[in-house]
């Protein structure tokens, strides 16, 4: 979908859909009263009877109006003028991209009114969040079969801004459509099939990513290279796998040279059948979406790499399969770590935090100025947040504050939970320094804990997306969260 911002509407209008706000109270308002007048009181009668109302989250579908150049006119519902909420503006955005999308239109033609306005936010984001919403909302996963879906209709949308804003909101708009495009990949990636999606084709995904531009550089490290590096935690979870585990990491140079990168890790079980403690087969399907930190990771490289931000971000994802074997890990394998800490294995199932571990202690030779790991990491999390926030758990309460921020601002919610030292010793082990689980009371808490322990070296949040990174039932597929959140967090670094 091409998306355009413009002062004012086209004359020569085919297939069009031209959606207006329709505020609640007994004045019609703003374009939406003018487009009343001009269709000589269409929209009151359509009022009148009933047909829609004002709240957020309603739309009407008029056809043919008399004298006005779209063969559509979509009223939605907006409230109260310049009331809405951050969540209430999405929620309209939402709307608008359903009903769109569910008519024949190809050109959506959006009035971006001053009154929908959320309270401190500006016109740019708004425009950009609307961008975001509309191209979310056509996605469809076509990588396994040839049937053809629903051919995208919405060929091109204008959005219309008041004329001095028309340059800021055209860089905003640019910014949604790469994050969106961003999204849609870590969607792809989440939804692929675990037999096609495996370590080494996320390691060719990388690869493909750099030839997008020249500042973006990768290297892949193989189990080979990591046995040199002692990674014995990363490796004890895909000893039971004929799919070989990969280090992916991708440099990007956008700022300058010695500005210190921000480094996302992602966790990139491309299946966790939770090895010799394995998980009851009810729905294991879909423990092919434990790569979805890395797939989130690859979305927002994706981004980077569209919009060429002047900054410096390593992305790097740590990918192996865990499944059981007769040379798998066994409940009670005590392992060394990179770091020289060893780890009594008590649950092959907590096989995230050792992907992980080791990959914490690989980064510190980019010496960070923060690191965010993004990870699928505890049914707990699921449990405290359920499927709308994500979990941050850091080392740095300012890194967690401004994680939290990027939630808000993007709606890709996410919500801080301790890592205070009375847990970790839920962590010891009597063979090792520490063994791989903490028990059942705050299990997302500890597998932080867990994590920590391996980041003492720079600034660290831990984003536990278990919750937010798919959606199961009817709907079942990847979100692609958080990767609004992680481009949030970027680009206001840069
Ligand atoms: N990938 C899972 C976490 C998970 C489970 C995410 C269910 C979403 C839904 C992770 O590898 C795992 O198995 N974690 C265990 C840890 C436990 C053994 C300490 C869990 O949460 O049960
Ligand atoms: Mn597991
Ligand atoms: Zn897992």
């Amino acid at each position: 979908m091409d998306i355009k911002v413009a002062a004012s509407a086209p004359e020569k209008q085919t297939n069009a859909c031209l959606v207006v706000a329709l505020h609640s109270g007994k004045k019609l308002t703003g374009i939406c009263a003018k487009l009343n007048e001009q269709s000589e009181k269409a929209i009151s009668r359509a009022i009148k009877r009933d047909d829609v109302k004002s709240d957020i989250g309603q739309s009407l579908m008029l056809h043919e109006l008399k004298n006005i150049a779209s063969d559509r006119v979509l009223l939605a519902g907006a409230g109260v003028a310049n009331d809405a909420s951050r969540a209430q503006y999405r929620k309209y955005c939402a709307t608008i991209a359903s009903a769109v999308k569910a008519s024949g239109a190809n050109l959506v033609i959006v009035h971006l009114e001053k009154s929908v306005f959320v309270e401190g936010e500006t016109p740019a984001w708004h425009a950009q969040h609307l961008a975001q919403q509309l191209i979310e909302s056509t996605y469809e996963f076509t990588l396994h079969s040839k049937k053809k879906k629903s051919a995208a209709k919405i060929k091109k949308c204008i959005i219309v801004v008041g004329k001095s804003d028309v340059r800021a909101c055209t860089s905003a708009v640019k910014t949604g459509v790469a994050v969106a495009n961003g999204q849609a990949l870590a969607r792809d990636l989440g939804n692929l099939a675990p037999n096609i999606c495996t370590p080494v084709y996320l390691a060719k995904q990388a690869q493909d990513l750099a030839k997008a531009t020249p500042k973006l550089t990768t290297k892949t490290l193989t189990e080979a290279q990591m046995a040199k590096l002692g990674m014995g935690a990363f490796l004890s979870v895909s000893r039971g796998s004929r799919q070989e585990a990969r280090l992916i990491c991708m440099e990007y140079k956008g700022g300058d040279k010695k500005k210190k990168p921000i480094v996302l890790l992602g966790k990139g079980v491309t299946f966790d059948t939770g090895g010799i403690s394995i998980k009851s087969s009810a729905a294991m399907d879909e423990m092919k979406f434990d790569m979805c930190g890395a797939a989130s990771v690859f979305g927002a490289m994706k981004a980077i790499c569209e919009l060429l931000p002047k900054c410096n971000v390593i992305g790097v994802v740590a990918a192996a399969e865990n499944m059981p074997d007769g040379d798998a890990s066994r409940p009670g394998d005590v392992v060394t770590t990179m770091s020289g800490q060893t780890v009594e294995i008590l649950n092959t199932d907590a096989e995230g935090r050792l992907v992980l571990c080791d990959s914490l202690t690989y980064i510190e030779r980019y010496k960070p100025a923060a690191v965010v790991d993004i990870a699928t990491l505890t049914g707990a999390c699921v449990v405290a947040l359920g499927k709308v926030s994500s979990a941050i758990m850091s080392n740095d309460d300012a890194l967690a504050n401004t994680l939290y921020n990027c939630g808000q601002s993007t709606g890709d919610l996410a919500w801080q939970l301790p890592l205070w030292d009375e847990y970790q010793t839920q962590l010891d082990s009597n063979f090792a320094d520490m063994g791989n689980i903490g028990g059942s009371p705050a299990g997302a808490i500890t597998a932080g804990c867990f994590l920590s322990r391996f980041a003492k070296n720079y600034k660290w949040a831990h984003l536990d997306i278990a919750g937010v990174a798919w959606k199961g039932g009817s709907e079942k597929g990847a979100t692609g969260r958080p990767v609004p959140l992680l481009m949030d967090f970027v680009l206001n670094n840069a």
